[in-house]
């Protein structure tokens, strides 16, 4: 045998290498058991890409969330970051690769059915109902509780009611139980909009920018939140916020055109030329 096999395949983008994905790259989905990366991961995704109109929004060889781990992920403005979400849930299908949850290929699955298999997801702008109360926003947002009227008619259980309360108590807002939902403060709205994610107990949380065009105090308030859910489910936090990040404590992930730039911790990304350059270059 003359030639060695190339070790890295990427020769599209020779400009380009994939170092700091390759802790990945024992555990691909493609080319082990099932068991063995899905006892380490709970997501995977392999040669996953979304092309628009020629332009490649994603494109990430292989990348893995762990299972319990609070992973964050930042980047500069049009990074790919929520096109990484829209892609895992479901939202926008994948021009190339596949998506790994819960030791099942769910690329082709549908939004609602990955929701139903526990992948949460809270999206920039947080989705909370004005008119209706804080508490029973979160009626709503219970298991099933698809059909609004109905659900707000009937009598909800004392277990219901006992989780609802629950949650209310952990996001610190049991005092707004009662208020219509388009009187709390824009951090409220976003603890809200928390709260009704997780009240369907999902295993992995998609958490999409939720610090922006929060005060100071809510921002840290909300850092300490996610750092509580992260005790019971493992989470993907996008956030732009440095200060919150740095609040977080986890390892980075950054995302540049699409492209993991670098992983490790937040002092290591802000001594990385690279992953500087991208934030600056623009
Ligand atoms: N549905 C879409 N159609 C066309 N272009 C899109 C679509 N979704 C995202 N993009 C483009 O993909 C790039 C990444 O966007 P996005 O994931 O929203 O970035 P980020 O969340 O990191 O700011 C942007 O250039 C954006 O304009
Ligand atoms: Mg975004």
């Amino acid at each position: 045998m003359s030639a060695e096999p190339a070790n890295e395949s990427e020769e599209s983008a020779p400009e380009h290498d994939h170092s700091a994905l390759s802790k990945y790259r024992n555990f691909l989905p493609s080319e082990v058991q099932q068991e063995i990366w899905s006892s380490e991961f709970l997501l995977f995704v392999e040669g996953l890409s979304v092309s628009f109109d020629g332009f490649k929004a994603v494109d990430i060889p292989h990348f893995g969330i762990r299972h319990g781990e609070l992973r964050v992920i930042i980047g500069p403005n049009g990074a790919g970051k929520t096109t990484f979400c829209d892609l895992v849930s479901g939202k926008t299908a994948a021009s190339t690769g596949k998506v790994y949850y819960d030791g099942k290929n769910i690329t082709q699955m549908d939004e609602s059915d990955i929701a139903l298999m526990g992948i949460g997801r809270k999206f920039q702008t947080p989705t909370v109902f004005d008119s209706l109360s804080t508490y029973e926003n979160l009626l709503l947002a219970l298991p099933g509780n698809q059909h609004w009227q109905d659900n707000l008619l009937k009598r909800e259980s004392g277990d219901e009611k006992n989780k609802i309360f629950e949650i209310l108590e952990k996001v610190n807002l049991s005092d707004c139980r009662d208020m219509p939902a388009k009187s709390l403060s824009h951090g409220q709205r976003q603890w809200l909009a928390i709260s009704a994610l997780i009240i369907s107990k999902p295993k992995l949380l998609l958490v999409d920018e939720p610090a922006a065009g929060l005060t100071d105090q809510e921002t840290e308030r909300t850092a300490d939140l996610l750092m509580e859910l992260a005790e019971d489910h493992t989470l993907v936090v996008i956030e732009h916020d440095m200060d919150f990040v740095r609040r977080l404590g986890q390892k980075v992930t950054v995302l540049n055109e699409g492209r993991v730039l670098a992983e490790g911790s937040l002092d290591e990304m802000e001594t990385n030329e690279e992953v500087m350059e991208a934030y600056l270059g623009r």
